[in-house]
């Protein structure tokens, strides 16, 4: 396979575009938006610079063309990423459209952050070929993607969309069951909204609420999820240890989390609160300088352990 089509370049497809083509894939990318082009070719040129060493020193570049046809974008690609907007009923046409437009081999992957498979491959002739390839933002850098079969969903294609996903240095995790806002979305939100439970009682501001994930458990979620973290927590009893010790206090936390809903006054109140602590920061700043060091966070993670 050497042909690969992003459908739809925004954020996220033009992420995904400049990290296939670093891998030496030619890419058909496509989109309806007026200025599309232009601004894929911009964001892969922002974009470029930030790609990991590692991919970065094979120094390969496949050829990018840009074609506003769906069906001829399609054409003769083995692997189709999707990357639309994110409402069903657009998912569910443009996946009968794809479908359509391709043979029976190829393999559809789209990057949807909530809308299930089962959904998504429900107008298709061909549906076993249809899987959820989720990535974390920005994917031509962060490993994770998240890989999801619906009710119609063959083995094989997830066998080979995940031996894809490995062959470009990402880490794919496998969902079992479907599941809305999949496993890392579904974390996040967790964190996001007893955030915004603590902001909104007053018990820190949002940057100290922040600073108390970048210099905690922050940099230690980098190398171990909530598992093993709570089994290190456990001393040499591990999981059991720490059972032993902070059962109780998790039960009476549970207990005690705050469940807010996101209606427009608690809306207006978090953004007033966010943008007020970082009225300094422009976004297109924050996103280079996180950029620029998520690489050397990640090339840290693959190095060997020195004593
Ligand atoms: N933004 C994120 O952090 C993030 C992370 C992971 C996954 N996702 C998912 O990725 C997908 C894209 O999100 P995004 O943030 O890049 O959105 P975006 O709005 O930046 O980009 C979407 C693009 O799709 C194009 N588009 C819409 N309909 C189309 C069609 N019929 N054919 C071709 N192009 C079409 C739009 O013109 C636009 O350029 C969504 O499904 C979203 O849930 C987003």
């Amino acid at each position: 396979m050497r042909q690969v089509t992003v459908v739809g370049t925004g954020i996220i497809g033009a992420s995904w575009t400049c990290l296939f083509l670093a891998h030496g894939f030619d890419v058909v990318a496509t989109d309806i938006r007026d200025g599309a082009e232009h601004d894929l070719n911009t964001a892969i040129d922002r974009f470029w610079p930030t790609l990991p060493d590692t991919v970065l020193a094979k120094k390969q570049r496949g050829n990018l063309r840009f074609s506003t046809d769906l069906d001829e974008a399609c054409a003769g690609s083995g692997f189709i990423q999707e990357n639309a907007i994110e409402r069903l009923d657009a998912k569910i046409e443009l996946m009968r459209r794809i479908d359509a437009a391709t043979s029976k081999e190829t393999i559809i992957a789209s990057s949807s952050s909530a809308i299930s498979v089962t959904d998504m491959q429900s107008a298709c002739a061909h549906p076993e070929r249809v899987v959820l390839g989720h990535p974390f933002n920005p994917p031509h850098l962060v490993p994770l993607v998240e890989l999801a079969g619906g009710k119609k969903t063959g083995q094989r294609a997830l066998e080979q969309a995940e031996a894809f996903y490995a062959s470009l240095g990402k880490t794919p995790v496998r969902l079992e069951k479907e599941i809305y806002g999949h496993i890392a979305n579904r974390l996040q939100a967790a964190i996001f909204r007893e955030a915004i439970h603590m902001l909104d009682h007053g018990i820190a501001s949002a940057e100290d609420i922040d600073r108390a994930v970048t210099e905690g458990p922050g940099p230690r979620w980098a190398l171990m999820g909530p598992f093993m973290t709570y089994r290190l927590a456990g001393g040499d009893k591990g999981m059991q240890g720490f059972w032993d010790m902070f059962a109780p206090m998790q039960e009476k936390l549970w207990a005690d989390l705050g469940n807010p809903t996101p209606q427009k006054d608690l809306q207006d109140r978090v953004t007033a609160a966010v943008e007020d602590s970082y009225a300094d920061k422009s976004i297109s700043t924050v996103i280079r300088e996180r950029d620029a060091r998520l690489r050397k966070i990640l090339a840290v993670k693959k190095s060997p352990v020195s004593d």
